[in-house]
C-alpha cells in the first residue's frame, strides 16, 4: 500500500509540474488547468488511501468523514465561484483562494499542536525542532497570507478604500512587529511548553498580513496577490513538513516558486523593484504620484470616418490593447473589426504587453473571450523588431505600455520599462476618451508624434463606428 501511495504522489507531483509548464503558453493553458486538476484528484485519492492504511484497511465512514465533508464543501463553493466570476474579477477570486490556502495551513499548524491525545506537554517533549519550527512557520506565513489576501480582496473589490494607507514610521512599526513574531517563534521552538508564545505568533501573523497590505495602492494589488500566492505555497510547504506529507511539501514549493517568479516578471515589466511596490505607496487606483507636466505640442484628433480611409488601404495592422479596452469591454468589437480587415486582405496581429491592463494575462483573457486566434497574438519582443513594417498600429485604451518616454527620457518615472514601440509603425491611431494619463500618471509623447492620431471616445464606440464605416463601404 505504501508503495502505491508513493507512486500516486509522484504522478500527482508530475501532473502539477506539467500543468505549470502548460500554463506558461496561451494555447496550452486550458490543458495545463486540466492536468493540474487531475493531479489534485490523485492527491486526494493518495491521501484517502493513506487514511485507509492508517486505520488498518477499514473503510468506515468515520475514517473519511472530514475528507468527504471537505470535498463536498469545496465543490459547493468552488464550482459556482469559478463559473460565476467575471473575467475582470479574477484577481479578487485568486486573492480569496490564496487567503483560504493561508488559513488552511494555519489550521493544520494549530491542529498539529493541539490534536495530540496525550496532552501538549507530553507531545512537545518528544517533538523535534524541525517539526516545531515548521508548525510555527505554517501558522505565521499562513496567518499573514490569510489577512493580507482578505485586505487585497477588499481593496480590489472596493469594499475598502483602494488608496495606500500610509503613516509616519510605518515601515519601522511593521519591522518591529515582524521581529517580535520571529522572537516569539524562537522562544516557542526552544520551549514548546510556552504556549502563549504560540498564540502571540498567531495573532501577530494576522496583524502583519493587514499591516503589510494596507500601505499598497489598489492598482498594485495584482503584484501583491501574486506575492501572497507565493506565501500561500510556502505556508503549505511548511505545513507539509509539519505533518510529514511529501506531496504537500512539493506542491507548496511549486506554488511558492511560481508565485515569486510571476511577481518578478510583473515587477520587471513595470521596471519597478518589489520593494518599490511594497513600500512606496505607488499606484492608488485611478490616481498617480507623478505630475503630468511636460508640454509636448498639439495632438491631432481624427474621426473614425477619416481613419477608415487609411485602414481601408492598410496591408498590415497591429492592435495594441490596454486597460481601456477592458474598461470599454471593446474586445468583441475589436475582433469583428479585425475580421473585416482580414477579409479586406490585411494581415492582422495583436501585440500584448505583459503588464497591459491590471492583472497578469488580462488582455489574453479578454482576447480569448472574443475568440481571437492564438496565432495572431504576438509578444512584445516579437512585434517590436517588425513594428516599422506595420502600416497601422491601433492602440486601444493602452497608455503606459506604449509610452516612448520609457525608452527615451531618463527622467521619466517609467524609464527602462520595456514598451511596445507603437510609434515606430507607419501610422498610429490612439483610441481613448481624452488626453488623460494612465496608471503611471504621466503624459505620453506618443500622442504628439507626427504619425500619431487620436480617435477620442469610448474604445468600443469607436470600434463600432469603424465597423459601421466598413459596412457602409461594402454596401455602397
Ligand atoms: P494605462 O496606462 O493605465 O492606460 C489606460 C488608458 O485607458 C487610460 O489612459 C485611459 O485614458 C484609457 N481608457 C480608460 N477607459 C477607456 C475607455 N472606456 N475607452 C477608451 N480608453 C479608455 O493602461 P496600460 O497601457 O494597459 O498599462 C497598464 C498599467 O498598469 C502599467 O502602468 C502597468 O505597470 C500597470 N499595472 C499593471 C499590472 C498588470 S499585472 N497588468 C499590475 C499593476 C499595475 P482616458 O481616460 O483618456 O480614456
Amino acid at each position: 500500500m505504501s508503495f502505491l501511495i508513493t507512486v500516486i504522489y509522484i504522478v500527482a507531483g508530475i501532473c502539477f509540474i506539467m500543468g505549470l509548464k502548460y500554463l506558461g503558453k496561451t494555447h496550452t493553458a486550458r490543458k495545463g488547468n486540466l492536468v493540474s486538476a487531475f493531479g489534485m484528484f490523485l492527491a486526494v485519492v493518495g491521501t484517502a488511501l493513506k487514511i485507509y492504511q492508517i486505520h488498518g484497511g477499514s473503510i468506515g465512514f468515520g475514517n473519511f468523514q472530514y475528507i468527504l465533508i471537505g470535498m463536498v464543501l469545496g465543490t459547493i463553493v468552488g464550482i459556482p465561484a469559478a463559473r460565476m466570476v467575471k473575467m475582470t474579477a479574477m484577481p479578487e477570486m485568486v486573492a480569496l483562494f490564496n487567503g483560504f490556502g493561508g488559513i488552511a495551513s494555519l489550521l493544520v499548524g494549530w491542529s498539529e499542536i493541539y490534536s495530540h491525545g496525550g496532552g501538549i506537554a507530553a507531545w512537545a517533549a518528544t517533538a523535534d525542532n524541525l517539526t516545531l519550527s515548521t508548525i510555527y512557520l505554517a501558522v505565521l506565513i499562513g496567518g499573514v497570507t490569510f489577512t493580507g489576501s482578505i485586505i487585497a480582496w477588499a481593496k480590489l473589490a472596493e469594499k475598502i478604500s483602494s488608496k495606500p494607507f500610509l503613516y509616519g514610521g510605518q515601515n519601522l512599526v511593521n519591522a518591529a512587529v515582524v521581529l517580535v513574531a520571529v522572537a516569539a517563534g524562537v522562544i516557542f521552538v526552544a520551549d514548546p511548553g510556552n504556549q502563549p508564545m504560540f498564540w502571540i505568533g498567531t495573532v501577530l501573523a494576522l496583524v502583519i498580513g493587514v499591516a503589510a497590505v494596507i500601505p499598497i495602492g489598489g492598482a498594485d494589488m495584482p503584484v501583491v496577490i501574486s506575492l501572497l500566492n507565493s506565501y500561500s505555497g510556502l505556508a503549505a510547504c511548511a505545513a507539509g513538513f509539519a505533518v510529514g506529507n511529501t506531496l504537500l511539501i512539493t506542491t507548496g514549493a511549486l506554488v511558492g516558486a511560481s508565485g515569486i517568479i510571476l511577481t518578478n516578471i510583473m515587477c520587471k515589466a513595470m521596471n519597478r523593484s518589489l520593494a518599490n511596490v511594497l513600500f512606496s505607496g505607488f499606484g492608488a487606483a485611478g490616481g498617480s504620484t507623478h505630475a503630468a507636466s511636460k508640454e509636448q505640442g498639439e495632438a491631432k484628433p481624427m474621426t473614425p470616418e477619416d481613419a477608415y480611409y487609411i485602414l481601408e488601404n492598410a496591408q498590415s495592422v497591429v492592435f495594441i490593447p490596454g486597460y481601456g479596452m477592458a474598461v470599454a469591454q471593446a474586445q468583441h468589437a475589436v475582433k469583428e473589426f479585425a475580421d473585416m480587415l482580414e477579409r479586406n486582405g490585411c494581415e492582422v496581429r495583436y501585440a500584448v504587453h505583459p503588464v497591459a491592463g491590471r492583472m497578469p494575462g488580462h488582455m489574453n483573457v479578454l482576447l480569448a473571450e472574443a475568440n481571437v486566434p492564438y496565432d495572431q497574438l504576438v509578444e512584445m519582443d516579437d512585434i517590436n523588431p517588425i513594428m516599422d513594417q506595420q502600416d497601422v498600429a491601433i492602440v486601444i485604451g493602452a497608455n503606459d505600455v506604449v509610452n516612448p518616454d520609457a525608452r527615451e527620457d531618463e527622467h521619466s518615472s517609467i524609464y527602462g520599462m520595456p514598451i511596445i514601440n507603437a510609434d515606430y509603425a507607419r501610422t498610429c491611431f490612439v483610441l481613448k476618451r481624452s488626453m488623460a494619463s494612465g496608471f503611471a500618471g504621466i503624459q505620453n509623447p506618443l500622442f504628439f508624434k507626427d504619425n500619431a492620431y487620436m480617435i477620442f471616445g469610448d474604445a468600443k464606440k469607436t470600434m463600432e463606428a469603424l465597423i459601421a464605416e466598413f459596412k457602409e463601404a461594402v454596401a455602397a
